[in-house]
C-alpha cells in the first residue's frame, strides 16, 4: 500500500491506491468509476478553479479546509476543499486486504475509549447509519482520546481540532449502486471488509505524537 500522506497535500486527484475492481465484491469497479471518477474528481476540479490566483492556492489541502471553515461562517471553496479532503481519506481508509479486527496499541485504545471492540463497532455503524442525509462517521482522535463522531454534508472534524484516523462515506453515492436504501448493511460490509487497521493504526501514531 502506498504512504499514507498526512497532511493530505497539493490540491490534486490522486487515485486510490488499489485497483478501482480491487474492492470488488463489498464495492464495486462501477462504483469506484463514479465515486473516485465522476465525484470526487469535480470536487478536486471546481476547488482549483475557485482558488485559482488566490493565497490558498499555495496552501495544503488540509490547510485550506481550515481556512474556509472561517471559524463556522464558510467561505465558497469550503465544500469543495472538505469534500476533496474526506474522499482522498477515505480511499486510504480502505484496503483489499481491509477489514477483520485491528490489534495492538489501536485495540486497546479502543478497549479502554469504547468499552469493548465491539461498542466501538455499534457506534460507529450507528453514527453512520442514523447521520440524516449526506454525510460521514469518523473516528477522530481529540485530547488523546477515541471518538466517533458523524458529521452532515462536507464538515470535517479536522476544523473542530479534532484529528480524523477513520472515515466512512455515507453520502448515498458511497453506496447505492452496490447496496440501493441499505446504509446500515453497507457499514457492516466496510467494518467487516474494508477497513484498512494498518492505515488507522499509522494515523493513530501520527495523532498521538502531535497531541
Ligand atoms: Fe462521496
Amino acid at each position: 500500500m502506498a504512504a499514507v500522506p498526512l497532511p493530505l497535500t497539493t490540491v490534486d486527484l490522486r487515485p486510490p491506491p488499489y485497483a478501482l475492481d480491487a474492492l470488488e465484491p463489498h464495492m464495486s469497479k462501477e462504483t469506484l468509476e463514479y465515486h473516485w471518477g465522476k465525484h470526487h474528481r469535480a470536487y478536486v476540479d471546481n476547488l482549483k478553479k475557485q482558488i485559482e490566483g488566490t493565497e490558498l492556492a499555495s496552501q495544503t489541502l488540509e490547510d485550506i479546509v481550515r481556512a474556509t471553515y472561517n471559524n463556522g461562517e464558510p467561505t465558497a471553496p469550503f465544500n469543495n476543499a472538505a469534500q476533496a479532503w474526506n474522499h482522498e481519506f477515505f480511499w486510504l481508509s480502505m484496503s483489499p486486504h481491509g477489514g477483520k479486527q485491528p490489534d495492538g496499541e489501536l485495540m486497546s485504545l479502543l478497549k479502554r475509549d469504547f468499552g469493548s471492540y465491539d461498542n466501538f463497532v455499534k457506534e460507529f455503524k450507528q453514527a453512520g447509519a442514523t447521520q440524516f442525509g449526506s454525510g460521514w462517521a469518523w473516528l477522530t482522535v481529540a485530547d488523546g482520546k477515541l471518538m466517533v463522531e458523524k458529521s452532515p454534508n462536507a464538515i470535517n472534524p479536522l476544523v473542530f481540532g479534532h484529528v480524523p484516523i477513520l472515515v466512512a462515506d455515507v453520502w448515498e453515492h458511497a453506496y447505492y449502486l452496490d447496496y440501493q436504501n441499505r446504509r446500515p448493511d453497507y457499514l457492516t460490509t466496510f467494518m467487516n471488509e474494508l477497513v484498512s487497521w494498518d492505515a488507522v493504526a499509522k494515523r493513530l501514531q501520527l495523532a498521538l505524537q502531535e497531541s
